[in-house]
């Protein structure tokens, strides 16, 4: 086991710099306006084929953020993080079966488009950018609720590999990992994940009423801005440091 040195925390005159991989995604988003509202230095990678990039582009240089367009490869991202020296990376990226699904309709292959190959494959890449720097900046991990050793889910299994890798590698880390991520502002309308969590959210309130409110705590729903808001919190902090945040952990002093 490596150091994952933990420094920088706890220290407000401290000025980090942050490196938003998955930045037009809902959580992305709200991190880059968040990040650039607390005065940090930030950068919003944007992938170069995105469908979002001329309309996202300028909304994040209006908050402040700069923006990058590198590729997504190796050689590219290493780059990129080079030459940001970024104190934070936070990856939210990931797929979704209706994405694999289009990207199959269309004729793309059902590999590049999958769990492994985004979820797991363009994660990884950053982290060993990362790993590559002689001053590794803290990464901080989407990852999910749910996610164990021994899962056959793939969606899971994917996300308990690359949390290993980080436990594994010497870049100090913060794992995230929240129940459902949702709300009316979600501009890509998802029926599964919306009804999932009323239901949920429902149910949890019945709970929270007859006493169990660290259940209700611990599954109810997030918003893309109140994970974001949670993920900063505990990313500025040293006690979020080589630490697995749950959705309990993002509601505490929020
Ligand atoms: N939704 C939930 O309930 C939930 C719960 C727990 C964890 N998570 C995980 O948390 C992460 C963020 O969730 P979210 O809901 O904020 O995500 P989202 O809105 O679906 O955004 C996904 C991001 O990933 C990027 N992306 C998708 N496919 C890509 C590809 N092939 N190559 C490069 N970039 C790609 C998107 O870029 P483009 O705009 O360019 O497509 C976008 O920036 C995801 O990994 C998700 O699986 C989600």
């Amino acid at each position: 086991m490596l150091s994952h040195k933990c420094t920088n925390g706890n220290d407000s005159t401290f000025q980090h710099r942050a490196l938003v991989f998955g930045a037009t995604g809902y959580t992305g988003n709200y991190l880059v306006k968040r990040l650039t509202e607390r005065g940090v230095e930030t950068y919003a990678h944007i992938r170069p084929g995105s469908s979002k990039a001329s309309s996202q582009a300028p909304v994040f240089e209006e908050f402040g953020a700069k923006v990058s367009l590198e590729d997504w490869n190796e050689e590219g991202i290493r780059e990129l993080v080079r030459s940001v020296q970024p104190t934070l990376v936070f990856a939210v990226l990931g797929t979704t079966r209706s994405r694999m699904k289009v990207l199959r309709k269309n004729g793309g292959s059902s590999h590049s488009g999958s769990y492994e190959a985004v979820d797991y494959g363009l994660t990884a890449m950053i982290h060993r950018a990362c790993e590559a720097m002689e001053d590794s900046p803290r990464f901080i991990y989407l990852s999910s609720m749910g996610v164990k050793a021994g899962t056959r889910m793939p969606y899971l299994a994917v996300r308990w590999r690359m949390e290993q890798e980080l436990r594994d590698g010497k870049s100090p880390w913060t794992i995230v990992r929240p129940g459902f991520i949702t709300g009316s502002d979600r501009e890509e309308f998802r029926f599964g994940e919306r009804a999932g969590a009323m239901v949920s959210d429902g149910l949890l309130a019945l709970t929270g009423w007859m006493g169990g409110r660290r259940t209700r705590q611990k599954y109810r729903s997030i918003t893309g801005d109140e994970l974001a808001k949670g993920m900063i919190r505990w990313a500025l902090s040293k006690d979020g440091c080589n630490k697995v945040i749950t959705t309990v952990d993002l509601w505490e002093n929020s």
